[in-house]
């Protein structure tokens, strides 16, 4: 049996999705790995892990060939907010490093996963229901990349026979690991603020309407699609809910009524957020594939609160070593990246 790469492994999916492959799979045949070297109690250390920067071709060839890779997820890329602030390096690291991916996958016969966004879309988008095969025009550079991502995992196919896969996904909502300065991570944000006890600042406007995933759903969705007969597969939007601020507030205040939602407004990434579309038809993904989300906004709200909930707990000062939960252990991890 050959072995699964994780690349990116310690981003706020890859968190999540190393571990549930670990888990189908055996501990063994996952491979996780990221830039930095792993923290002392990181849950990615309970099996093999690399140090990988892909933007280097020979390491990921090195890595392809100790571990005998047969799969790859490629999670690694700068995301919406952050891209805009260093577009330059965007470019390099999202597609250099998909580039590289694709080449050693064709090299050792792999097959890859690549996450694209809803920032594949752009104004021009039709913005309610974004179809799949529709105008992808993007207005910022993380979704030049998703785009011209897009494209190469099917000049790979087409051309070379690389099973490359691909989901667009949209913002996802999660508890393990934290996403930062992004455009829709206001609603982890968000309930985290909920789950402290805190009033919270939302940067995005009130009704600013963002298709959302809840991370379990996501997880399900990109295994079962590395699951699918490729003959079934012809299209990649998925999503759970289109949401907006507003809504997410009055879900959060329904269970807790002295919640307390500001608006300062962030004209960075309200102008990315008013460029996406309000939400896919991810109809296609449920016909040919059976793709079918869980969590709709009150259960995954339900969930994130009792799981920060959780957290919060576990935290507070006076637990005696050994009392440490699962919660705890899944620390999260500062601010880097950017939600879809
Ligand atoms: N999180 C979302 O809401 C969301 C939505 C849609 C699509 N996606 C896509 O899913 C993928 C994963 O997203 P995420 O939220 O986990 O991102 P993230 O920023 O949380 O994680 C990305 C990881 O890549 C690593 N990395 C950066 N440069 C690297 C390099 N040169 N070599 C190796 N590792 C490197 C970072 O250290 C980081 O741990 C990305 O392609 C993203 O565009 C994410």
């Amino acid at each position: 049996m050959r072995r699964i790469l994780v690349t990116g492994a310690l981003g706020q999916i890859g968190s999540e999705l190393a571990p549930a492959l670990r888990a189908r799979h055996g501990v063994e045949r996952v491979v996780s790995s990221d830039l930095d070297g792993l923290a002392p109690r990181s849950p990615a250390a309970d099996g093999p892990y690399e140090r990988l920067d892909c933007t280097k071709l020979e390491d990921i060839r090195s890595a392809m060939r100790r571990h005998d890779i047969g799969e790859i997820y490629h999670l690694v890329a700068v995301l919406s907010a952050v891209a805009e602030s260093d577009p330059e390096r965007a470019w390099r690291v999202n597609i250099e490093t998909l580039h590289n991916v694709l080449i050693a996958a064709r090299e050792f016969s792999g097959r890859v996963f690549f996450p694209s966004s809803i920032a594949a879309f752009g104004p021009s988008t039709p913005r309610v229901g974004a179809p799949q095969v529709t105008v992808q025009r993007p207005s910022t550079m993380y979704g030049v990349t998703k785009v011209a991502g897009e494209l190469l995992c099917d000049y790979y196919a087409t051309h070379f026979g690389v099973d490359a896969r691909g989901l667009r996904l949209p913002g996802l909502v999660s508890y393990v690991a934290q996403p930062g300065g992004g455009t829709t991570d206001y609603a982890v944000e968000m309930l985290r603020s909920a789950a402290l006890g805190e009033r919270y600042a939302c940067f995005l406007a009130p009704k600013t309407r963002l298709d959302m995933m809840y991370m379990p759903d996501a997880i399900t969705a990109i295994i079962q699609l590395m699951e699918t007969d490729p003959a079934r597969l012809k299209h990649r939007n998925v999503t759970a809910m289109s949401i907006t601020p507003a809504e997410l507030a009055a879900q959060i205040r329904e269970r807790a009524p002295q919640f307390v939602v500001d608006y300062r407004v962030d004209p960075l990434r309200q102008s990315i957020a008013d460029s996406w579309p309000q939400s896919l038809d991810a109809s296609a993904a449920r016909e040919d594939w059976g793709f079918a989300p869980r969590f709709g906004l009150a259960a995954m709200t339900e969930d994130m609160l009792c799981r920060l909930g959780a957290q919060v707990d576990a935290s507070k000062p006076g637990r005696r070593q050994g009392e440490t939960g699962d919660a705890e252990r899944k620390t999260t991890r500062s601010a880097r990246g950017a939600a879809g």
